[in-house]
């Protein structure tokens, strides 16, 4: 595998040594392909099509009218969103961040602090290793084509308080804004990271362990599932394992075909 010098640096700061097993030997060279490819400006997003969201609306015609919302609508419903009580402890919502057409979508958790404050996330330190993960793989948050643009968003849109875990009827309020996120995208691949994010997708409750190391679906979307950055700070010894599922990630991103638009 023929890794670039700012790779090895990456791979060395997650602590994963270059000798390590990995699966995805066809995944790097495309990797680096795309690194090669002219960038083009990330397309803009539909124009408004409906008029935000009523806070009260119930939840079966909440969902409905969600499922259908263009990014800008989209974007302001949680913005403006209060199905839950997390409404009236968030600094603002977090919606998410990358590219509308991104090959790769990340799903974690909820904001933290950080988060709540700036409005993006995974901002924080668990943040900042995922950015090496991902700049590991030739992958960035940045502006770049959607093959290389990330796009990152989290199952609660707002900052459970104290950094709470996020609650059942949390999860269910928000997760139609996912839904439509993934929709929206259709993404060749959702990197799910953590619990919460695993089992909300996934409708599983095993752990992480259990389900990581080979392939879903969600909504036919392929989906792989890993351990959560925050987790990884805390377990330096699963870093290597989850390279791994980066690989499998990779090589099943590389080999998804395109979905009808
Ligand atoms: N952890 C998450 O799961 N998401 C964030 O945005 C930040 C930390």
């Amino acid at each position: 595998m023929g890794w670039t010098e700012r790779q090895k640096s990456m791979l060395q700061e997650m602590g994963i040594r270059l000798w390590a097993p990995v699966v995805a030997e066809p995944a790097i060279p495309k990797a680096e392909a795309a690194a090669e490819a002219p960038k083009t400006p990330a397309p803009t997003v539909d124009a408004v099509a409906s008029p935000p969201l009523p806070a009260t609306v119930p939840s079966d015609e909440r969902s409905t009218a969600i499922a259908t919302m263009p990014w800008p609508v989209l974007r302001e419903a949680v913005a403006a969103c209060t199905a839950c009580s997390l409404c009236q402890s968030r600094r603002q919502t977090v919606f998410g961040v990358g590219h509308p057409n991104a090959h790769w979508m990340i799903v974690g958790e909820a904001p933290g602090e950080q988060e709540d404050l700036k409005g993006e996330p995974f901002v924080g330190a668990a943040g900042h290793l995922l950015d090496n993960m991902l700049r590991a793989l030739n992958l960035t948050r940045e502006q770049a084509p959607p093959e290389r643009q990330v796009y990152i968003a989290n199952t609660l849109k707002c900052r459970p308080p104290r950094n709470r875990n996020p609650e059942a009827e949390e999860l269910a309020r928000c997760e139609p804004f996912l839904v439509r996120q993934i929709e929206l995208i259709r993404p060749r691949l959702i990197l799910a990271m953590g619990r919460f994010a695993v089992h909300s997708l996934l409708r599983s409750s095993e752990p992480i362990g259990k389900l990581r190391g080979r392939v879903h679906r969600y909504q036919g979307v392929p989906l792989v599932v890993t351990y959560h950055p925050a987790y990884l700070l805390r377990n330096l010894a699963d870093k290597s394992r989850a390279w791994d599922d980066l690989c499998l990630a990779a090589q099943t991103a590389d080999a998804a075909v395109p979905r009808a638009g």
